[in-house]
């Protein structure tokens, strides 16, 4: 019996027991995945092939749903994954300095792991935590109000095996970076009008066009909106700077 087949055996009864919550078997799914991924360290393709077995799905479905959620590692990870948040209010009260620190500690980058396979780093869209911004998930616990000391400190904790949240599972070895292919990478002409231009997931982290153009609108008035977000649009997408001009 491969691995996964005795882990899937080892979990029958908490899938069965999880599928008869619900009224319709398919709401069980991001449960089921979520259960497969705490023994596994990440949802791997078996995980997601047995999911949309035992609910009846196709692999497509069970696929594009989990895709949509940073809650789910779609490759194998770091045994601590941290995910900081690099929505607006975080951008607002300081996220930009603190991915850098993150950065420059770990010697890694957006969607990286270390050589030693102890932390994968992502940069995240808004976590609901905007209250206690600036934030960030440690294998999806939340951690608030981050500063320099306390990344130091969990960092420290960690790489000691003595902070609060466990390590993950690590079945396989994570590799040294990872992306999720984009659209145009897969078929040409397949996006939909709705997702046309919008930010690309595996851009290093910092405000994209649309943060960029909001933030504007919260921080300034009318007359000196065009002039800034101009500005700022030429320094990350120049092509884009003639938006607000039209
Ligand atoms: S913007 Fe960071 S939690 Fe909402």
């Amino acid at each position: 019996m491969s691995d996964f087949s005795a882990l899937r055996e080892r979990l029958k009864k908490q899938c069965d027991e999880i599928i008869a919550q619900y009224e319709q078997p398919r709401s069980a799914l991001l449960p089921l995945v979520h259960l497969f991924q705490q023994s596994e360290g990440y949802a791997s393709p078996e995980a997601l092939r047995a999911v949309a077995e035992m609910l009846d799905l196709s692999q497509a479905v069970v696929e594009s749903t989990v895709s949509f959620y940073t809650l789910f590692y779609r490759k194998p990870v770091g045994k601590y994954m941290l995910q900081v948040c690099r929505g607006l209010a975080c951008t607002l009260n300081g996220a930009e300095d603190i991915m850098a620190y993150f950065r420059e500690q770990l010697g890694i980058s957006h969607l990286q792991t270390t050589a030693d396979g102890l932390f994968s780093y992502e940069e995240v869209e808004c976590l609901a935590a905007c209250d206690r911004a600036t934030c960030m998930q440690v294998n999806l616990n939340f951690v608030y109000d981050l500063t320099s000391q306390m990344i130091d400190d969990m960092l420290a904790a960690m790489r000691a095996g003595k902070y609060a949240v466990p390590p993950l599972a690590q079945t396989r070895a994570p590799e040294r970076s990872w992306t999720e292919r984009q659209d145009f990478e897969v078929s040409t002409g397949g996006k939909s009008a709705g997702a046309q231009d919008q930010p690309d997931p595996n851009n290093p982290g910092g405000l994209d066009r649309d943060g960029i153009i909001m933030l504007d609108r919260i921080l300034s008035d009318e007359a000196r909106f065009k002039g800034r977000t101009n500005e700022r649009l030429a320094n990350v997408e120049p092509a884009l700077a003639q938006v607000i001009e039209e």
